[in-house]
């Protein structure tokens, strides 16, 4: 039998992130998406609530969380707001590449320091002609002795001005192609690494993206993941569980829509009726919770199989293209269900629409996602 009630502790798990997000993100998200900074003292608090570093394993001082479990927390953060919820969460991507192939020593080095601090890091792999062609990256990087040169810039990375480190891919035979690239932790100290155009983005406003401009910089050794030429299976690694968040944001978002537009249609009179009872938005408001429901369910799903250990690359990315243009349609006919008002930065719902097209974009876009999907099925 399938069944898809909560265990105890995993109704705690979600209630201290609802209480959390509610209570810490929800009053100030209009804020951030108003004057974006960075969410510095949420990040903190969210690290000592035990609402940071979800799926790292314990023995590195992460929570040790499986994909669903990890699920049940982003969806509450996500609902709050997106993008202070993308920064709290930010370490699962830039992390997951030495998960996927660091030795046991780098995983002591890397990750215990990151997760014991609260600090961030961000996933180093996009760049201006290498995006959804990830493999056709420019980053070059040559051994010399007993340390590594990178050359290159990256973009479009995720709390590039804050992070302590980045996990960074860059190619030492573009001849090579994806068997080339190889993958490095680069301390954000290291000399010749710089920050460069921080983007002015359509929504989630909060969520710090920035090139990364990485010119003569010195990687040693150590810091090398894996074998040389491993490096994109480690991004693609860290990107499938990715995939199965950014789902969960969809979901989270669209939900945030969903709940918004339901109170309001059950308030709102015209005509001498609440207008969630003419059939017009009855249908529509039926629709927006199915749609929810069906992208959360297809989004435990895909972590289910990662959490049993079994592949989930489709699923994962079903998971994202699916529930991610959930996000967009819930969002854009919530608007429609506000009216007018909807379509001013005075409800949420006008944020809520800018913020969910970005889940579309990033981590793969949707029609990349359909491609892994696609191809898989007839593989
Ligand atoms: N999981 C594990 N391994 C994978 C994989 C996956 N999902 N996809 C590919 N691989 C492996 C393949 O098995 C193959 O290995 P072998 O040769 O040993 O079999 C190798 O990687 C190369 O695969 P492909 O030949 O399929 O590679 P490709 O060049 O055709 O590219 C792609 C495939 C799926 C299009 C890939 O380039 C891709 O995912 N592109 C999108 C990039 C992306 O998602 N970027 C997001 C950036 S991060 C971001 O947005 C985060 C943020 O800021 C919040």
């Amino acid at each position: 039998m399938i069944d898809f009630s909560l265990s105890e502790e995993q109704k705690a798990m979600q209630k201290t992130a609802r209480e959390f997000a509610q209570k810490e993100i929800a009053p100030v998200a209009l804020k951030y998406d108003k004057e974006p900074a960075f969410p510095g003292e949420i990040i903190k608090k969210a690290h000592a609530a035990g609402l940071m570093n979800l799926t790292c394993p314990i023995e590195y001082e992460g929570l040790g969380l499986g994909l669903v479990n990890a699920s049940l927390i982003t969806e509450e953060l996500t609902v709050a707001c997106i993008a202070i919820a993308g920064m709290i969460g930010i370490n699962s991507l830039a992390c997951g590449p030495i998960l996927a192939g660091g030795s046991d020593e780098q995983k002591r080095r890397f990750l215990i320091p990151l997760n014991r601090s609260g600090k961030t890091a961000s996933f180093g792999l996009t760049e201006r002609e290498a995006g959804s062609d990830a493999g056709g990256l420019k980053t070059r990087v040559r051994l010399e002795g007993d340390h590594y040169v990178l050359n290159g810039a990256k973009c479009f990375i995720t709390n590039a001005s804050y992070a302590s480190f980045f996990t960074i891919f860059a190619s030492n035979d573009p001849a090579k192609g994806t068997k080339g690239i190889c993958a490095f932790v680069v301390p954000r100290e290291s000399p010749g690494l710089s920050i460069g155009k921080v983007e002015d983005k359509m929504g989630q406003r909060a969520l710090n993206v920035a090139e990364v401009i990485l010119e003569n910089v010195v990687v040693p050794r150590e810091n090398r993941l894996g074998n040389e030429g491993e490096g994109f299976k480690f991004a693609m690694e860290a990107l499938d569980e990715g995939r199965v968040n950014i789902a969960t944001c969809g979901v989270g978002i669209a939900r945030a829509a969903f709940e918004a537009a339901l109170a309001y249609a059950k308030t709102r009179v015209q005509f001498g009726k609440p207008i969630g009872t003419f059939q017009a938005l009855n249908f529509l408001l039926a629709d927006m919770a199915a749609a929810v429901e069906s992208a959360r369910l297809i989004t435990w799903y895909a972590g289910s199989l990662a959490d049993h250990g079994k592949k989930f690359i489709r699923e994962a990315a079903q998971a994202k293209f699916y529930a991610t243009d959930v996000a967009m349609r819930v969002t854009t006919d919530a608007v429609q269900i506000f009216g007018g008002y909807g379509y001013t930065k005075d409800y949420m719902v006008e944020k809520l629409m800018r913020d969910a097209k970005l889940t579309q974009i990033y981590e793969g876009t949707n029609q990349i996602n359909r491609m892994v999907a696609g191809g898989a099925l007839m593989r």
